[in-house]
């Protein structure tokens, strides 16, 4: 049950890539970047005109490139367990995956529905925003090869990201209720987590055929799996944007970083709730009979307590800043090193990926090295 989790895992050997000349590199390489505007970035004065730094453009860059793989996966769940409508017109919706997701909260698709619209719009303004201040956009179009899922109800159209291979780190969960532990100041802390078996191997979290849709435990098994990837994916982007934000100079930047920001806490919380009702009466304990994923029940014994009870969905109070100041309640972590390198990580450990290609990996880690270099006030 205890796993040492490193949160977002920091890249050791930034400063030596950055230091390889990156920015003429491969992601220039890609014809995504516009080498006059790179020239321009580097060469302009960096706070004239009320322009932003090169390292503001990188942070809002690899910003758009987060929430346009977050608007990809919403969106195959939109298309299967939420709504598919004017604003979100694929897919056409499998009830019987939306019926075991609504056992979670009634409002389970109308919640997805709205999730996936605010990610799209993320993205949508971050390229914009970016475009008008003559800086290069983001689009990860050329990547879109991965099959995904061919239960009826899916648009069967080509993705960016995999949901039907995740391991789910659900530390967060105990992590948001230690009242002792903050990562950011023990980076060897140790948070429980709230489903192991999520964590210990890969599972779907959309029917991958017509298939998966029986037997009953198998399907909520499904739904519940997509019912913990929904807060593990937003608290990551919880704490992106703040961590992010420190990096920011123009205060633009920072409106934008910190304006976005908070709207992945609210998606966290909302989230956070409807996967404690995977793991309490009447849906748990649960285990799906075609492979043993079971979901506990996280209220009774030897869960429960502090740790896991599932009505404690704000954040407890933690050492903040330093172990001599009084407790806090926060969002953590926040600490800026190494943030956007750390949620590549976090997302390819995730499985999210699986099936990607080395170029797409490499134009990540292109953009992340980039927003990692990024310094306040420089
Ligand atoms: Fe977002
Ligand atoms: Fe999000």
């Amino acid at each position: 049950m205890t796993n040492v989790t490193g949160v977002f895992k920091r890249s050791t050997n930034r400063r030596r890539f950055l230091k390889g000349g990156m920015l003429a590199g491969a992601a220039v390489g890609t014809g995504l970047f516009d080498g006059g505007l790179l020239a321009f970035d580097r060469h302009a004065a960096k706070k004239d005109s009320g322009g932003l730094t090169t390292g503001d453009a990188a942070l809002l860059r690899f910003a758009a490139a987060a929430e346009i793989l977050e608007s990809d996966f919403w969106q195959q769940y939109n298309e299967l367990g939420g709504i598919q409508d004017s604003e979100l017109p694929d897919g056409s919706g499998s009830p019987i995956y939306t019926a075991k997701l609504q056992n979670l909260d009634s409002d389970m698709a109308q919640y997805i529905h709205d999730n996936t619209e605010d990610e799209i719009t993320h993205f949508t303004f971050l390229n914009a925003y970016l475009a008008s201040k003559g800086k290069a956009t983001v689009s990860l179009e050329q990547f879109r090869t991965l099959p995904g899922s061919t239960a009826t109800g899916s648009s069967g159209k080509l993705r960016l990201t995999n949901l039907m291979e995740l391991t789910l780190d659900t530390s967060w969960w105990t992590r948001y209720r230690s009242r002792s532990e903050n990562p950011d100041l023990n980076p060897q802390a140790m948070f429980p987590q709230a489903v192991p078996d999520l964590f210990s191997s890969p599972h779907t979290a959309i029917p991958r055929t017509d298939a998966d849709l029986t037997p009953d435990a198998h399907i909520q098994a499904i739904a519940n799996t997509a019912a913990f990837h929904f807060p593990t994916i937003e608290q990551g982007g919880n704490s992106l944007y703040p961590s992010m934000a420190q990096r920011a100079t123009h205060p633009e930047a920072l409106r934008i970083l910190i304006s976005i920001g908070p709207t992945e806490t609210m998606h966290f919380q909302t989230w956070s709730d409807k996967a404690g009702n995977a793991v309490s009466t009447p849906l748990a304990p649960l285990t799906d009979p075609t492979n043993g994923l079971t979901f506990p029940n996280l209220n009774s014994p030897p869960f429960g307590g502090e740790d896991f009870q599932t009505n404690l969905i704000m954040p407890e109070p933690c050492p903040f800043i330093s172990p001599t100041l009084p407790v806090c309640s926060i969002i953590r972590p926040t600490e800026t090193e190494g943030i956007a390198m750390g949620v590549v990580n976090f997302l390819t450990a995730m499985g999210l990926f699986i099936g990607q290609t080395p170029a797409f990996f490499q134009f990540l880690k292109d953009l992340a090295a980039e927003a990692d270099a990024a310094k306040h006030g420089v």
